[in-house]
């Protein structure tokens, strides 16, 4: 992808609430399924995006959050974002890429990842993941799932081709499991998380980006934004196939 066209995806997504499935409910709920984390406690948010849930975190835990992301445009409106809310003194913001993140060896209380776990695979993901953590710690993780074992042919292919690693539950949990987790409690996330921070504010942005005119479009954008347009069409034709699932484990 040339960097033209990658800067402009990521400004579309820059402009919406979260840059995947999400809400602060689903938040609170995998965060209060974890053991209570003290003032001191040591936070790593991975493929943080502009900080829907770093801003959580900040908000119900005291401890202090390292947010990191590839995206530095991404940083920069999560920066402002906390420097509002004043958690500047409790977060650091890393542009990093997650997959060389040696320097942070056994430093974690808590892994929280949403949206971001894809780039590897689950069982990859967490393997690799495991090295951050302290002895004893914890990870929450978010990723996409088959909840039907006779998906429709349209969504396989769709998936097949988008997440071709995409796992159902039990075998997430076989995953976590070969990873040296122990999972403590999952939860296929709600309709909502899909649709109020992500796909409705979406929709709107397509919209407002169809007004532009062709010639400043980097060549394949209407590409792009097509993509998106058919994944939020299969979501409201086959949502029972597939969703998003927290996975709150702790470190075995
Ligand atoms: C689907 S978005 C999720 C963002 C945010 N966690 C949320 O849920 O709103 C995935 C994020 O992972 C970041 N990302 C993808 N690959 C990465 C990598 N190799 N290193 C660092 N960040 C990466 C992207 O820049 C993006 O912000």
């Amino acid at each position: 992808m040339n960097q033209q066209l990658f800067s402009e995806i990521t400004a579309f997504f820059n402009k919406l609430p979260r840059q995947g499935v999400g809400s602060t409910q689903s938040f609170q709920k995998a965060f209060n399924l974890l053991p209570k984390l003290g003032a001191g406690s040591q936070i790593v948010d991975i493929g943080c995006g502009t900080g829907g849930q770093t801003l959580d975190l900040l908000t119900h835990c005291a401890g202090h959050v390292t947010a990191v992301d590839s995206s530095q445009s991404s940083l920069d409106i999560l920066k402002e974002k906390a420097d509002k809310a004043g958690f500047s003194d409790r977060i650091e913001i890393l542009c990093e890429d997650i997959t060389e993140m040696e320097l942070f060896e056994q430093s974690f209380d808590l892994i929280w990842s949403e949206g971001a776990i894809y780039n590897f695979g689950l069982e990859e993901g967490l393997t690799t993941w495991r090295s951050l953590l302290k002895q004893s710690a914890y990870v929450v993780v978010n990723d996409c799932c088959w909840l039907t074992d006779t998906p429709d042919p349209e969504t396989l292919g769709f998936w097949n081709e988008g997440y071709p690693g995409m796992t159902n539950q039990l075998t997430a949990q076989q995953c976590i499991e070969r990873a040296g987790f122990k999972l403590i409690e999952s939860f296929v996330q709600p309709e909502n998380d899909w649709w109020e921070n992500f796909y409705t504010p979406m929709e709107q942005e397509i919209a407002l980006q169809k007004n532009r005119s062709a010639e400043e479009l980097p060549e394949g954008y209407m590409a792009f934004l097509a993509g998106m347009e058919a994944e939020i069409g299969l979501r409201r034709k086959h949502k029972r196939e597939y969703g998003y699932v927290f996975f709150i484990l702790e470190k075995k």
